[in-house]
């Protein structure tokens, strides 16, 4: 990457991406990281954008970065060659992360941030590039068939209608019988502020797009019954980070029943062979 780009041709939830690469790259550039991703630090620096108004950056988008590597690589020891999809994969560099040479990876997100990726990140023959709706099933033609698939949804499902996710869900264990959906949820507390008048504000200069779908640790377990296609779903445990990150009392304080239920969380669905 030899010049900087302009990260204001990203708006509305798009500009979110910039978010989550700004937390993932000021963790990869800290003298020890809990994240090792020398390609998310150039595309933070190419791009040039008032960063500053996300805040103070957090390890949590490192640390779920984290989690869907390692869901990636434990798919892809099971079914050497499989697809795993990206669904919004914004500015995401797991690919270079996971690094597996045989994987075959479909990349979804929007057209402007599909223009991006094109522009700053490396051209693989590995990558199918789909610059469209995840809501969009066109893309569901081009997962290869031959492999149960890993579908990755990071970050993005609270930014849909509840029925949008629904239908979705319902849909993805319908087409990938065996394949396995990674994605996270926000509780429903933090949705309700997010749709409220005033809204959240990151800062007095960012407030987050709207995140209307919220989605708790008992409610995840239970879509084997609304779904019967997808047969089980499990609680995945956020990686250990630093300092509160990593202190295990604080983990297991957020884990005690009732917490638990008020915390953002990720899942792994299992669909029916
Ligand atoms: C919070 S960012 C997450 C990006 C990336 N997954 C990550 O973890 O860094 C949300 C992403 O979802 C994408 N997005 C929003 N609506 C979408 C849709 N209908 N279809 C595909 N992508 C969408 C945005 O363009 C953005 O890249």
């Amino acid at each position: 990457m030899t010049r900087t780009i302009d990260g204001n041709s990203l708006r509305g939830v798009s500009a979110t991406t910039l978010w989550t690469l700004r937390n993932r790259a000021e963790e990869a550039k800290r003298p020890a990281p809990i994240i090792d991703d020398p390609l998310a630090v150039e595309l933070y620096e190419t791009i040039d954008y008032d960063y500053e108004k996300f805040g103070k950056p957090s390890q949590s988008h490192a640390l779920r970065a984290l989690a869907a590597d390692a869901a990636a690589r434990d798919h892809l020891a099971r079914h050497p060659g499989a697809s795993v999809v990206n669904l919004g994969e914004g500015l995401q560099t797991s690919f270079w992360r996971v690094a597996d040479p045989k994987v075959a990876w479909i990349s979804v997100d929007l057209a402007p941030v599909m223009e991006v990726r094109r522009e700053l990140l490396p051209r693989e023959e590995q990558i199918v590039e789909c610059p469209t709706s995840a809501l969009d099933r066109a893309w569901f033609d081009e997962v290869p068939d031959d492999q149960p698939v890993l579908i990755i949804a990071e970050g993005l499902f609270m930014y849909f209608e509840p029925d949008e996710v629904w239908a979705l869900l319902t849909d993805l264990a319908a087409r990938f019988p065996g394949g396995s959906l990674f994605f996270d949820s926000i509780p429903s507390w933090f949705s309700k502020k997010t749709v409220s008048p005033n809204g959240l504000h990151l800062t007095d200069r960012y407030r987050t797009p709207p995140m209307p779908f919220s989605l708790n640790i008992v409610g995840a377990a239970a879509i084997p019954k609304r779904i019967p296609a997808i047969t089980r779903v499990d609680d995945v445990p956020m990686p250990r980070g630093r300092g509160p990150w990593g202190n295990a009392l604080l983990m297991s304080f957020a884990d005690a029943p009732v917490l638990k239920n008020l915390r953002p969380s990720i899942s792994l669905a299992h669909f029916a062979e």
